[in-house]
């Protein structure tokens, strides 16, 4: 008898995203003169078209594709040396962080990666995430057997929640107990919150004293504008001893349909075995990568080399600067509301108080009823974030500024 993987049906809900596109569906069939006025400010998907540099470069591999003498089969798993070196070089060397080229390792994106780093590690640590969260987090270690059931609010046994709230600018400090790993993720989807140097040397410190790992998730770093803000954990001493790093094309390239991310696998960082000897985590995650990926295609690999280029670089700060405009839209907009309002400064997510006695799925369903805007329910991303909803500004500047607008006329 064929058995199913019972963690699964300890998950609360539909994963966040699709249960929002059900509710929108539901509404459009019930509403379908408001499908022209939608406004979609929920998922955080990227609305522009690709940077030139990074079409052109795609053409180009296509043509190489195309001949004999350059076409390309099976490439490296962990991804072609020429973009590792791009990667290394430019996002940690140029700026004096010590990370070698094949301690990156490329790869189809950066939620794929948080879930499968959980194949290398054991199936008994004791976790910390904080609360509210990217959901991947938590959903893909329920997934992976490493919780116990939920209760009543949706806290899963075995997860350490870390409560973010208004009261601590939404970031947390370790907690005083030992954990083993960690999820960090700065600036924070959904709330925008950046962890400073300070912060991050606390966690650090705290990972070296406890031999925990931390996940830190810097899918946002090309947003950051406060220059006090660090843009990688590496830049904090110690941290290849106890960090993973991943990072993502998606939001500073616009490849959330194309594909590409990657993740920094320090040779110096170590974990525990059964036993209690400490062994790399660097050749483990490279014979998973080699046993269950097959590489990003080459086309997309081209694509983000391109973005190392002079011209790329200013394109991605073309991008950043046109959805932070959108954000800062946003931010006045829901300010002018009456609205509490945190992010919208080193990423383009608000983060906004539901008036008074409002949950977060009633301030959607009447954002979606009356403003015809989708948002996302804070509470989707745990417990403390309700009472809160996220506004992507993820979108065109018109979308934007109509959405400011709408958020300003709804009478609650
Ligand atoms: C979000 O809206 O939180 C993100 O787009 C989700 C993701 O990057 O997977």
């Amino acid at each position: 008898m064929a058995q199913l993987n019972d963690n699964y049906l300890k998950l609360k809900a539909g994963y966040l995203f699709p249960e929002i596109g059900r509710r929108v569906k539901a509404f459009t069939e019930a509403h379908p003169e408001a499908v022209k006025r939608l406004i979609r400010c929920g998922i955080g998907d990227v609305t522009e078209p690709l940077p030139s540099v990074v079409v052109m470069a795609m053409h180009r591999a296509v043509d190489e594709m195309a001949v004999r003498d350059s076409f390309k089969g099976y490439g490296p798993e962990q991804g072609y040396e020429w973009l590792r070196s791009a990667i290394a070089g430019t996002d940690f060397r140029a700026k004096g962080l010590d990370v070698a080229d094949d301690e990156v390792f490329v790869s189809d994106g950066s939620k794929c990666d948080c879930g499968a780093i959980l194949d290398i590690l054991g199936s008994k640590n004791r976790l910390a995430i904080t609360d509210p969260v990217y959901p991947v987090y938590v959903d893909t270690n329920v997934m992976a057997g490493h919780t116990g059931e939920a209760d009543a609010l949706g806290a899963y046994a075995g997860i350490r929640y870390l409560p973010c709230t208004a009261a601590n600018g939404f970031t947390s400090e370790p907690p005083l107990e030992p954990v083993d790993v960690i999820y960090l993720c700065s600036p924070n989807n959904p709330t925008g919150a950046t962890l400073s140097r300070e912060q991050l040397r606390d966690w650090v410190a705290y990972a070296l004293k406890h031999r925990a790992i931390i996940l830190f998730d810097a899918a946002y770093e090309a947003y950051i504008s406060d220059p006090s803000v660090p843009h990688s954990i590496y830049e904090i001493p110690g941290a290849r001893e106890c960090s993973i790093e991943f990072r993502s094309f998606s939001k500073n390239g616009g490849f959330t349909g194309v594909r590409c991310a990657y993740t920094v696998v320090p040779k110096s960082l170590q974990a525990s075995t059964a036993d209690g000897e400490f062994r790399s985590l660097h050749p483990l995650w490279s014979r998973r990568m080699t046993t269950k990926f097959n590489g990003v295609s080459y086309i997309v690999q081209r694509a983000a080399e391109a973005l190392y280029t002079v011209e790329g670089q200013a394109q991605i700060r073309a991008l950043v600067a046109h959805y932070m405009g959108n954000a800062a839209l946003l931010v006045s907009g829901a300010r002018t509301a009456g609205h509490t309002v945190f992010g919208g400064i080193n990423v383009p997510y608000i983060w906004v108080s539901a008036p008074s006695g409002y949950t977060s799925w009633q301030a959607f369903d009447r954002i979606l009823g009356e403003a015809n805007v989708v948002i996302t329910p804070g509470s989707g991303f745990g417990s403390n974030g309700e009472g809160w909803f996220r506004v992507s500004g993820f979108n065109s500047r018109a979308n934007a500024e109509e959405v400011s607008q709408r958020l300003q006329a709804l009478r609650w």
